[in-house]
């Protein structure tokens, strides 16, 4: 495989409508950002993921641009982005955009004339396709639920919308939008951004009949998604885009793709893949399983350790994935994966130790590295996000009482993960002096960033010290390139693995018991040291180990070895 520079680096997302306010108007901004950086920097971050901080109207929190050259006037000025992009160069960091291509606002101008004009020049930049007998042309679902066809006023068309009707998918069958899409593209890297993190990127291709599928929902509709199963020729599509734009900047693009086909892994990912990487979604997608949030899984510590270590497996020698607990779509790791008894700063760190030292690049969440959790909300009102409002429709759809469908979205929410930062204690949790455009999480008092700055044992102290050591020159070879080694498979309840170099011939042992006894685990070969504990336990562990040859793990306790 070939070496890139991003291979030892730690990567980070911030969410900027909930990272740091500095103006009173309750919504992060880029100045925000840029007063946070030696934060970053001391937590030991290089790449800086930013989503979308574009004009947009925010259906979709800003995953719905109305114009791609403009910063979003909530953030700031493309002034202040070129001061980040300046402050992040002096401290060594890079910055990646995220780049949401598969559709646009229907504010953007493109979609405004369009509809002025639906047989005209832009009509051809989105799907506008006549309906069969007044009806919908086909009938897929959308990924926000509902008909993914909204009409076109004053005509017999509808348009096309995987997401929301506020988000019209983009032809990219068409040249034309194409060249604008990768003039954009090279306008950002030309201003010296590192890459992109690509949105959505897998639906940009539309089959050119539309045909429906066989439904699979009591709303009689089909889930878009499944036509992806069948798709052909995408490869085409991301190889064009590559040509015209990364490629030439050398680039960094991170990609998240859902429904991929297995086989397709190396032409995405592999030597001069499609992408740099792409994010591994497995232990994601198995708790949601196929269905809504209502009909989401509580897998095994068993089932959700094979996964992980499945995907290792399959992902080692074919390319570099990008690791996560969370995102801005996903519930808090540590609600979500952690056993009630593990929900603690032992727990959390934990999940950080068999996490960020898995083989790949690590992106952390903002908010992870303190332990943020989900948040309880008493009313659908109290959420703000379109697909958990449509989510809690479709629970009530299916039969589920309202409980019911409450619970699902405090469990599922993306609301759960964007929450405003916790920097402090004090009201507006040091975010912001006015109102948060989301209410805080009340835990704030007790999770947060200054908290846990004077304390030497906190989960963000924790934090610091897993990233250094993945850092440390001494292993640092073991720990980014070092081939991923199951161990202990047949204890259900511990995860546990070796980073081995092919270089070095050095071996890492990493070993958690997610599990609620303690276990002890039979060493094989000498170990010379405790290079990290969860627990604090570096002397005691060592000292265990050179009188009996084993290892102890109570519940929740997380060691790494050498
Ligand atoms: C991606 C984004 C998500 C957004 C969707 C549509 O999945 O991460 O937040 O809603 O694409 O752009
Ligand atoms: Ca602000």
């Amino acid at each position: 495989m070939k070496r890139k520079w991003w291979h030892d680096k730690i990567a980070y997302q911030i969410y900027p409508k909930s990272f740091m306010d500095t103006n009173g108007d309750g919504i992060g901004d880029l100045k925000g950002v840029i007063s946070k950086l030696d934060y970053l920097k001391e937590l030991g971050i290089d790449i800086i993921w930013l989503s979308p901080i574009y004009q947009s109207p925010f259906v979709d929190q800003g995953y719905d641009i109305s114009d791609y050259y403009s910063i979003g006037k909530e953030f700031g000025t493309m002034e202040d982005f070129d001061e980040l992009l300046a402050e992040t160069k002096k401290r060594g960091m890079y910055v990646l955009m995220d780049l949401v291509v598969n559709h646009c606002s229907d504010q953007h101008e493109w979609f405004k004339k369009a509809l002025a004009d639906p047989y005209g020049e832009y009509a051809g930049y989105f799907h506008f396709v006549k309906g069969k007998e007044g009806k919908v042309p086909n009938n897929w679902r959308s990924y926000f639920g509902g008909s993914v066809w909204e009409p076109v006023p004053g005509t017999d068309l509808f348009y096309l919308h995987l997401f929301a009707k506020e988000q019209p998918d983009l032809n990219w069958e068409n040249p034309k939008l194409r060249e604008e899409i990768y003039r954009m593209i090279n306008w950002w890297l030309e201003k010296g951004i590192a890459g992109f993190r690509i949105d959505a990127i897998i639906n940009i291709k539309k089959e050119p009949d539309f045909a429906s599928l066989s439904p699979d929902g009591p709303d009689g509709l089909a889930a878009c998604t499944r036509r992806l199963k069948k798709m052909e020729g995408l490869g085409e599509y991301f190889e064009d885009i590559k040509r015209h734009t990364f490629a030439k900047y050398d680039a960094m693009t991170v990609a998240e793709v859902f429904n991929m086909k297995e086989d397709e892994l190396a032409d995405f990912i592999g030597d001069d893949g499609h992408f740099s990487t792409m994010f591994d979604f497995s232990a994601h997608t198995l708790m949601q399983g196929e269905e809504g949030w209502y009909r989401s899984r509580k897998p095994s510590i068993k089932e959700w350790r094979d996964t992980i270590f499945a995907s290792q497996q399959r992902i080692q020698g074919v390319g570099f994935a990008a690791n996560i607990i969370e995102n801005h779509d996903e519930p808090r790791g540590v609600s979500r994966f952690l056993p009630e008894y593990a929900k603690n700063e032992a727990g959390k760190k934990m999940l950080a130790t068999t996490s960020l030292l898995l083989y790949g690049l690590p992106f952390l969440y903002q908010g992870q590295e303190i332990g943020m959790t989900n948040c309880r909300r008493e009313d659908i009102a109290e959420y703000d996000d379109i697909s958990t409002k449509d989510q809690y429709q479709e629970a009530l759809m299916a039969g589920c009482t309202e409980e019911k469908a409450m619970e699902a979205c405090m469990e599922n929410s993306r609301d759960n993960a964007r929450t405003p930062m916790q920097w402090n204690a004090g009201p507006g949790a040091g975010f912001t002096d006015g109102t948060p455009w989301l209410a805080l999480n009340p835990n704030y008092t007790k999770i947060n960033v200054e908290e846990q700055e004077r304390r030497s044992d906190s989960v963000l102290s924790y934090y610091k010290a897993l990233i250094a050591l993945k850092k440390n020159p001494e292993y640092k070879e073991t720990l980014t390139y070092g081939r991923f080694v199951p161990d202990f498979e047949e204890r259900d309840t511990i995860f546990a693995f070796h980073r081995i170099s092919d270089e070095n011939g050095q071996d890492i042992f990493v070993a958690a018991n997610y599990g609620k006894e303690r276990q002890t685990l039979p060493l094989s070969g000498g170990r010379a040291k405790v290079l990290l504990s969860n627990m604090g336990r570096e002397e005691e562990r060592m000292e265990e180990i050179r009188r009996t040859g084993c290892l102890t793990l109570d519940s929740c306790e997380a060691v790494v070895l050498l």
